[in-house]
């Protein structure tokens, strides 16, 4: 059985796209699940775009536990400046990796380079060489490869093999290929790079037509050892391909691929559902392996196949993924014991002390909820995990809320700023507004409500409300706060808040 590579770039084009920014801490956090999901690499960010993505690959290849396995990259156009940036972000990295990449195709040549063939070759061998004096591990991209001459681009992989280069990377970079063209270029490649038998091949597809994974999986087929994917298939556009996607599909049908990664697919949901909950991006009911629906049986003829036999309609085993089978609830009379065995059984191994405080989070809310979930305990982890990495610098302290038809809605809010106690009472059109308006009355800042949104963790009146906010600074920025509590404007203020302490954070 062929072992494949899995190069997670969530990190990296992932946080490229809209909306999926992330703030040092939280590249971090999901950085330790990362490797705790087992990736061989890790594209940690683009060392030279500014100072903020040079600090978290730095802080990433630094930070990451003694035994890992894992490779940390850093993404350099093919130039010294980007070269030397993107060395010095992962030099500390147990296992570092350089990322070159220039394009190849003759339209992005033509341009957005505005370089001829030929300097594109001398730049191939000259940055490959270059980055190759610093770094043994050097993995170099022909950006838009599947649009490229496919000689042209089997001499340019040739000059990065030649220079030093461990793996080339295939991208289609535009979503555009089909999965048979996509296998005949790696097959094409196989057969005309010279040496390339001595590298790995890696390819990278994004999922403008919808076909990022049945892309790479193609040319897993034809011969590439390695595949670049995204935890939720974030990234640039329409997206990457889907780590959860391709693992799964490589371990469900080993019998078709004769291949499969080293992934610990139990700690797949809970990278799935940490990734949404930092970058406050829902995932859709009906994604694939992740999505809520992904093992629901709603018609009752699925549901009694289900019963007599999960083969019938279940081609995986949901807790092969992380996601918890049990419906058993617990309550306020579940002891220590039980929790610690359900978030087991959900891939969260806790500390004694990480457990203690869970557990006191777990009785509060067993005071307010008769029944408790596997999803209303996720609720707890993931935002107790986050809240003792956030910026801290504001909390609530109470609210009051006075809200009604035809009648102003009227907002007291009392919160601390450091040591500093503060209040105020504001009217507005909404509770919400009047809210976050007296937040920012108190702190005296300009932040405008970019987005809002509440979702419900379960089903019933007394289900956990998760908010989520973004919230922007007039200059561009935009910061996304999470809260949760079985109050839903308690958990949006909470969410305003968390969103405004990054805010804070990023001024500094
Ligand atoms: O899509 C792309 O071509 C890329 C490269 C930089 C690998 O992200
Ligand atoms: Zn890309």
């Amino acid at each position: 059985m062929r072992r494949i590579k899995i190069f997670d770039t969530t990190l990296r084009d992932g946080e490229q796209s809209p909306g999926c920014s992330m703030d040092l801490n939280e590249k971090a956090t999901m950085a330790r699940q990362l490797d705790r999901l087992g990736v061989d690499i890790i594209e940690a960010g683009f060392a030279i775009a500014s100072p903020m993505d040079f600090k978290s690959v730095q802080t990433i290849a630094a930070s990451l536990s003694e035994d890992t396995h894992c490779v940390v990259a850093s993404l350099a156009r093919a130039t010294r400046g980007d070269i030397d940036a993107a060395w010095e972000a992962v030099k500390e990295a147990k296992n570092p990796r350089i990322h070159v990449f220039i394009a190849t195709s003759d339209v992005h040549m033509q341009y957005k380079l505005r370089m001829t063939r030929e300097q594109v070759l001398q730049n191939i061998t000259d940055m490959v060489s270059y980055a190759k004096e610093k770094c043994a591990d050097i993995e170099f991209s022909a950006e838009d490869a599947s649009r490229s001459e496919p000689a042209f681009l089997a001499q340019c992989y040739s000059n990065a093999v030649a220079a030093g280069a461990t793996t080339i990377n295939v991208p289609d970079t535009v979503g555009y290929s089909t999965p048979q063209e996509m296998g005949d270029l790696i097959t094409y490649l196989r057969e005309n790079v010279k040496d390339i038998g001595n590298v790995d091949i890696s390819v990278h597809c994004h999922n403008d037509l919808g076909m990022g994974v049945a892309n790479s999986l193609a040319c897993v087929r034809a011969g590439a050892t390695q595949v670049e994917c995204t935890i939720n298939g974030i990234g640039e556009r329409a997206g990457n391909s889907s780590l959860e996607e391709i693992v799964m599909a490589l371990r469900t049908r080993r019998d078709f691929y004769d291949a499969d990664t080293g992934i610990d697919t139990r700690q797949i949901y809970r990278a799935s559902k940490l990734l949404s909950n930092i970058i406050g991006v829902p995932i859709s009911p009906t994604k694939p392996i992740v999505g809520a629906n992904a093992f629901a049986h709603e018609a009752g003829i699925h549901q009694h196949g289900v019963i007599a036999n999960t083969q019938t309609y279940e081609i995986m085993n949901p807790m092969d993924i992380g996601i918890p089978r049990s419906t058993l609830v617990l309550g306020k009379h579940s002891g220590k014991h039980a929790l610690r065995e359900r978030l087991e059984s959900m891939g969260y191994e806790l500390s004694d002390t990480e457990l203690e405080e869970v557990f006191v989070r777990f009785k509060n809310l067993a005071d307010k909820k008769k029944n408790i979930t596997s999803a209303d305990i996720e609720a707890l982890v993931l935002h107790h995990s986050r809240a003792e990495s956030a910026p801290s610098m504001c909390s609530l302290v109470s609210h009051v809320i006075n809200t009604g038809k035809d009648m102003p809605k009227i907002a007291y809010i009392k919160m601390k700023k450091g040591d500093q106690e503060l209040s105020e009472v504001v009217t507005g059109p909404g509770p919400l507004d009047a809210s976050f308006k007296a937040i920012n009355r108190m702190l005296d800042v300009e932040a405008h409500l970019a987005d809002f949104s509440l979702n419900a963790v379960t089903a019933g009146e007394d289900s956990i409300g998760e908010a989520v906010v973004k919230i922007s600074d007039g200059q561009g920025r935009t910061f996304t706060g999470t809260g949760i509590s079985t109050d839903i404007l308690e958990a949006s203020i909470q969410a305003y808040i968390n969103g405004i302490n990054k805010m804070f954070e990023a001024e500094e």
